[in-house]
């Protein structure tokens, strides 16, 4: 199945259904109310470059989502960007959708001059990115136990990073 995905800047017709899915799964168990959620998913519609939301979607269809935050895990402030609530409707999935976005949303990072982006997850789900390219760096962080992942930029042909002998 063909499918696009774009900036929710250029599709905000998607506002709703991202936030309504990224509440669903992540805050409305914590007890928050949609209202928060949406104002926190606005501020991916102003001019700054981070934080950014992608939609996953064929035409008007939404299949999923994926954003890039600033900061994800008050434990690790010096880590950024995040590659954070990656969601796929469920009759979507196991159509390589998520680690489209997910690989669309890193990358998207490193256009904007990151060199490495983070993302925290559960251990049972760290093995889905690992897969992706993905590496642990810790495990058991903050109450939730979760795990750090990075990537990093591949640096462009030419380019020599690092100190010579
Ligand atoms: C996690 C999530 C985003 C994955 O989305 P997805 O679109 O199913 O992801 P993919 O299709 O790229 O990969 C999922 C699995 O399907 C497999 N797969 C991909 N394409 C496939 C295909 N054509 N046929 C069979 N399997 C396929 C992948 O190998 C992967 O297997 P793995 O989990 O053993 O590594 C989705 O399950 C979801 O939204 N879950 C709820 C929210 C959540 O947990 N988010 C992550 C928070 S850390």
């Amino acid at each position: 199945m063909p499918f696009t995905i774009s900036d929710l800047r250029q599709c905000p017709e998607f506002f709703d259904t991202v936030a309504e899915r990224i509440w669903r799964a992540w805050w409305e168990p914590e007890g928050h109310p949609l209202a928060y959620i949406q104002t926190r998913l606005r501020e991916n519609l102003n001019g700054s470059p981070i934080p950014f939301a992608l939609v996953a979607h064929v035409s008007n269809e939404f299949l999923g989502t994926a954003s890039a935050i600033a900061s994800d895990v008050p434990a690790r402030p010096q880590f950024t960007p995040w590659v954070a609530a990656v969601w796929v409707e469920p009759h979507a999935r196991r159509r390589g959708i998520g680690a489209m976005l997910v690989s669309r949303a890193a990358q998207d990072c490193f256009a904007l001059g990151f060199g490495r982006t983070y993302l925290c997850a559960r251990p049972r789900r760290s093995g889905f990115y690992e897969r992706l390219g993905w590496r642990t760096i810790e495990r058991r962080v903050g109450p939730d136990r979760l795990s750090i992942l990075i990537q990093d930029a591949t640096p462009e042909p030419g380019e020599i990073k690092g100190s010579r002998p």
